[in-house]
């Protein structure tokens, strides 16, 4: 018998530990109707963890999520904790996540599914069908960059500074994650970058480029200057297939587009690893959608991103096709049926709350299963 999947579920902040709370659910009903069997551990992280041990996250939290086959992360920081220093805060814990994971690559989808075309600011014209994968560097650039800090100036000025740097084998190894993910999609991806004024966006392109045509000629590949990306995002957005870029220009990138399908709520992501020799690859999945510590509390967030996260931890980490599938119509399903948390609820409709939504998801999984 094969051995149980090891998860690690670190809830975070604010709304975290209420979506997640809804996502143990779908879990336990994986874990009881689906034969498969998790050893899950759940542990704090982020603020929850500062206030307990003093940091974002312990050695002992960062040792087991090395040893996890996945991990299911919800949320992390808040107000009160903005004014704590720059290694105090808590998203200090996804930071070290990604980085000593070695978690280089975020795929981040913006998918409008047809029941929200509507929850979208743009023209549901604009937006119908759109199905677009960032994939975002997440362990260089500007974030890890050095030298990086605030100086004192000989007259007594300060000033701040932080380090852009890419090397061939970084660019190279997030590029192939993008034109491997293209194959199995439409075949596109644009590179983004700002070739136009930085060195290293310079060399992005030119990384890009050399690969392009050495390993993946069948693939359509075009670059675009972020300034430009971020326009064409909101003008058509659905001539994108699969975008490659750094981990900042992903950053801003990725939030922008999440709001093309009208909700954060709705949008869940994954980094991962290398594959290692051995056949395991590290990878984490959260929600887009953070904290939200304005209605934290409040049993009003729509915890279906953190089960969508659990979809694609399934499919991604298990090969658990059929499964993440399984959670993803039920997902779709209720939404066609009209049930909406606040944040995609049309103006004058009643919305359920984070219970509410979890439960109605629930009895869809046992409808279908049925
Ligand atoms: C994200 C977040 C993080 C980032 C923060 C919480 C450090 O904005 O995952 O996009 O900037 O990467
Ligand atoms: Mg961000």
């Amino acid at each position: 018998m094969a051995a149980n999947k090891k998860l690690l579920v670190l809830p975070g902040d604010g709304i975290g530990p209420e979506v997640m709370r809804e996502t143990r659910r779908v879990i336990e009903w994986m874990d009881r109707r689906r034969m498969v069997s998790f050893d899950i551990s759940e542990d704090l992280v982020g603020g929850a963890a500062l206030e307990a041990h003093g940091t974002p996250i312990t050695d002992a939290t960062m040792q087991a999520a090395k040893d996890a086959d996945a991990i299911l992360f919800g949320s992390v920081g808040g107000p009160q904790w903005d004014k704590l220093g720059f290694d105090l805060r808590p998203e200090i814990a996804i930071l070290r996540l990604r980085k000593e994971l070695d978690l280089f690559a975020n795929l981040r989808p913006a998918i409008v599914l047809d029941p929200l075309v509507d929850a979208s600011t743009l023209k549901p014209e604009v937006v119908r069908g759109l199905d677009l994968m960032i994939v975002r560097e997440s362990t260089g650039g500007v974030y890890f960059g050095t030298p990086r800090g605030i100086e004192t100036l000989a007259d007594g000025s300060k000033r701040g500074f932080d380090t852009e740097s890419y090397t061939t084998a970084e660019i190279e190894r997030v590029a192939r994650v993008g034109f491997e993910l293209a194959r199995k999609r439409g075949n596109r991806v644009t590179s983004v970058e700002k070739a136009n004024v930085m060195q290293s966006g310079l060399f992005w392109r030119q990384t890009v480029t050399a690969l392009a045509a050495r390993e993946y000629p069948d693939v359509a590949v075009a670059h675009m200057y972020a300034d430009n990306c971020a326009m064409q995002l909101v003008r058509n957005p659905r001539q994108f297939d699969v975008i490659v870029t750094s981990n900042i220009f992903g950053d801003l990138l990725s939030d922008l587009a999440s709001m093309l399908t009208g909700s954060l709520g709705m949008l869940p992501s994954a980094t991962l690893g290398a594959v290692q020799p051995s056949g395991k690859r590290h990878a984490l999945y959260e929600p887009i959608h953070g904290s939200a510590p304005d209605i934290a509390g409040k049993g009003i967030a729509n915890p279906l991103a953190q089960m969508l996260s659990f979809a694609m931890l399934l499919r991604t980490s298990f090969d658990m096709e059929e499964d993440a599938t399984l959670i993803e119509t039920a997902v779709t399903r209720v939404l066609a049926s009209g049930l909406r948390t606040g944040d995609i609820a049309a103006p004058g409709t009643t919305p359920v709350g984070t219970e509410a939504m979890g439960a109605a998801l629930l009895a869809e999984l046992d409808r279908m299963a049925a």
